[in-house]
């Protein structure tokens, strides 16, 4: 379908995608970088007859804060062990009416609203002033067929969305996303950034699965829950895991 190579498919899980089911585990490796400890162990294993590596973005089980995470450790792992196609699933709030929990988007732009974070490669000596051109942050190729194998799959996704990554772990203020909203932004996370300009750096392509957990602040009555979140991801990531199981299956060997 794609000419991707699946044997170096990547996925980063989220808040509530600790682990893939149904991945066969072939390879658990803990692994060291240039710049650190990744969040945990990456997962080599099977699924669907294809080989994937995983890796649980804030740590299996789930302690690191958005704000903590070694985004540079753990796209260089990804990077060492030969991955080159990286789908990041993240759970995010709901900001234009088309995002409702539960739902699923794949985002086609950004804004960082994050900051103190790590957010390069290029800032030693070891590399040359170096600016990439991020017009584009998520990889059109592999966007284009996550909606297909979405489709496949039968799990309703919109195909476009300004993802808004905040700085956390709070949830934002009511303005906040009202100025967010009035940016342009869809979506709001904490962990897109600087995951996204890392993975472009090193020549990687990545795109998002953001699943909506709940409406951001200000577009419900009352305050967020966190067991509000926790039932919508419980539907929106058995949908993203039906995505993704799809989208191996359909991609090239
Ligand atoms: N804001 C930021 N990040 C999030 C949210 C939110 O409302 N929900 C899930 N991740």
């Amino acid at each position: 379908m794609t000419n991707l190579h699946l044997t170096k498919l990547g996925i980063i899980g989220g808040t509530g995608l600790t682990q893939l089911a149904d991945l066969t585990l072939i390879k658990r490796e803990s692994l060291t970088t240039p710049y650190g400890q990744p969040s945990a162990d990456f997962i080599t294993g099977e699924l669907a007859g294809k080989t994937v590596v995983f890796l649980a973005r804030h740590g299996n089980p789930h302690t690191i804060p958005p704000h903590k995470i070694n985004y540079r450790a753990n796209i260089w792992g990804l990077k060492q062990l030969g991955v080159d196609n990286i789908i990041a699933v993240a759970a995010v709030g709901g900001i234009s009416p088309a995002m409702a929990p539960a739902h699923i988007a794949i985002p086609d732009q950004l804004i960082d609203y994050s900051y103190g974070r790590k957010h390069t490669f290029f800032e030693t000596e070891d590399y040359p002033v170096t600016h990439i051109d991020f017009s584009f942050p998520y990889n059109p190729k592999l966007r284009a067929a996550l909606c297909a194998a979405a489709a496949q799959a039968g799990v309703a996704v919109t195909q476009t969305g300004t993802y808004g990554c905040t700085q956390g772990p709070r949830l934002e203020t009511i303005a906040e996303i009202t100025r967010m909203e009035q940016d342009g932004c869809d979506l709001v996370g904490m962990t897109g950034m600087p995951e996204a300009a890392l993975a472009k750096e090193i020549g990687m392509a990545y795109a998002s699965v953001s699943v909506i957990a709940n409406w951001a602040a200000g577009k419900s009555a009352g305050e967020i829950t966190m067991a509000e979140i926790e039932q919508n991801l419980h539907i929106g990531m058995a949908n993203a895991a039906k995505l993704l199981k799809a989208y191996i299956a359909m991609a090239d060997d």
